[in-house]
């Protein structure tokens, strides 16, 4: 029998005994001894992002999904996490080392693995998640180069099984406001967008500390920070991504500009630097106790170093960019990301055949890993104005939300954990195909940035699957002289 084959079995055998079928869970005290239909998770990598994956099913969603394995490369971590489950009053979940990954999926009989690992490890474990006859959830980006993403979608095809990418970005009330008006004709056909995306020098500067400052864990801001904004454009449009020009540098976390501010050189880490007392880039982990708990106190197991000094010459990321995407609906988006500035957040401006659709945010400071909360909106900064080809411009009143990313990780993991989820008109779940859709621009961009050429994604990733969209308003649509 050869590989296909077995895991056809092994996916159908799990459907029938988990999902449709009577399972009896060690870790489901309270309802134990009754048909536990739930979805049986294993998450891999208990860093950052760990957490709220974890919340959600062991706090809100109980009667729909089930935590049953943990697997992470640093023991400490993962034994935290685990720890967590415990404080609960639940079973502690099975945990494993990245090597006893598939054993941790069959002796839990998971049904599904959330992947919140190092973005250039999330293929690693998409493939073999797949391979094991179980669905996933991934982080964004669904992965970093554009051979991992023919992988990915070839295991997929392989396989049968279906991957989620988490675009939390999607479901903040505001931007789906915006995909409502786009849909319902309120420009016409859009035919060029400009956006502009900030990060400052708290949430902006922390790209640059750990592994993703460097491309081959991370891809670099065009991957690991631009997928959602890439995703986002390619979702509003309803359009795919065809080519893309870009240019790209970085000006201002160098070795350079730390002499330029005064400091004597750069160093390695905060926790160790003769000058934190004159940096105000210092993170102090110290003073952080989740930071600490999370990293500090298990770095001696793997040597991942949180604070990192964010002008050290093994930087090879960009903090400006400058992107030009080409869309197949003939649309243009002109992108610039740029990651040392005032405030956070963004503007959008949608230029249609009926007008123009202005879109702006911005957000509150926020630190992964502390208790911040993550793209929380700042009222003032809400703003949404449609603007018709003539007459007078209308403010319309943003839709805002409460917590993370401006209320869309809630809408998002309902979404994701309810056993029967409401129905999105706005077709906000992406899959392996909208993973692929951002990741690829932003591969294209590094390519672009590389070598100083244009790069068409049929070239990058030949024959690689599409999304399909929700019909938009396109150029065939009817429009009167305005
Ligand atoms: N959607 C969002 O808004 C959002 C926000 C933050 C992070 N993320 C994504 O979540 C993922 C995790 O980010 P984070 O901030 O938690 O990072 P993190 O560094 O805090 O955690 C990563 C974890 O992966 C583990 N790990 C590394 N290599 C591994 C391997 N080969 N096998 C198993 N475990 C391994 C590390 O030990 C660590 O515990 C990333 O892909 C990131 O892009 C998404």
């Amino acid at each position: 029998m050869g590989t296909y084959s077995k895991v056809i079995t092994r996916r159908s055998f799990i459907r029938k005994t988990a999902i449709g079928g009577a399972v009896f869970s060690s870790a489901t005290r309270g309802i134990a001894n009754a048909v536990d239909r739930r979805r049986r998770y294993v998450i891999v990598g208990t860093g950052s992002r760990c957490r709220i994956f974890q919340n959600a099913i062991e706090q809100h969603y109980r009667e729909d999904a089930v935590l049953v394995g943990l697997c992470d490369a640093n023991p400490g971590r993962l034994h935290r996490a685990a720890a967590k489950s415990v404080a609960l009053g639940l079973d502690a979940p099975e945990t494993a080392l990245p090597d006893g990954f598939e054993k941790l999926l069959k002796r839990t009989r998971a049904t599904h693995v959330i992947v919140t690992t190092v973005d250039s490890t999330h293929d690693e474990y998409i493939v073999r998640s797949l391979e094991s006859g179980c669905d996933v959830v991934t982080e964004k980006p669904m992965t970093t180069t554009a051979s991992k993403v023919m992988r990915i979608q070839e295991a997929v095809t392989r396989t049968g099984g279906n991957v989620r990418v988490t675009f939390n970005y999607r479901y903040m009330p505001a931007r789906s406001q915006v995909k409502e008006l786009l849909m319902a004709g309120k420009i016409g056909d859009v035919l060029s967008v400009n956006f502009q995306w900030l990060l400052n020098t708290h949430h902006g500067a922390d790209y640059f500390r750990r592994w993703h400052g460097e491309k081959k864990y991370s891809g670099g801001l065009m991957v690991h920070k631009a997928t959602h904004h890439f995703d986002l454009v390619n979702w509003w449009l309803g359009a795919n991504p065809v080519s893309v020009f870009a240019v790209g540098k970085r000006e201002f976390y160098t070795p350079a500009m730390a002499k330029r501010l005064g400091l004597k050189r750069y160093h390695e880490r905060c926790l160790t630097c003769p000058e934190a007392s004159s940096c105000s880039f210092r993170l102090d982990l110290k003073a952080r106790p989740r930071l600490k708990s999370l990293y500090l106190d298990h770095e001696h197991h793997d040597g991942y170093h949180r604070d990192r000094c964010v002008f050290h010459p093994r930087i090879d990321i960009e903090d400006t960019m400058n992107v030009i995407v080409n869309y197949d609906t003939k649309a243009t988006l002109n992108y610039t990301l740029n990651a040392f500035n005032s405030w956070e957040g963004y503007r959008i401006a949608f230029n249609g055949t009926k007008g123009r659709l202005e879109h702006a945010n911005e957000e509150n400071i926020y630190v992964s890993g502390t208790d911040d909360v993550q793209g929380a909106t700042k009222r003032s900064g809400l703003k949404l104005r449609l603007i018709p080809l003539r007459g007078a411009a209308i403010d319309i009143e943003a839709r805002e939300g409460e917590g993370g990313h401006g209320g869309g990780d809630r809408a998002m993991l309902d979404e994701l954990f309810l056993a029967e989820p409401r129905h999105d008109p706005l077709g906000r779940a992406s899959d392996a195909r909208g993973g692929a859709a951002s990741v690829l621009v932003g591969a294209a961009a590094n390519e672009c940035i590389r070598t100083g050429m244009p790069v068409q994604l049929d070239d990058l990733a030949p024959g690689w699957n599409r999304p399909e969209h929700l019909p938009m308003p396109n150029r065939s649509y009817p429009l009167t002289m305005p």
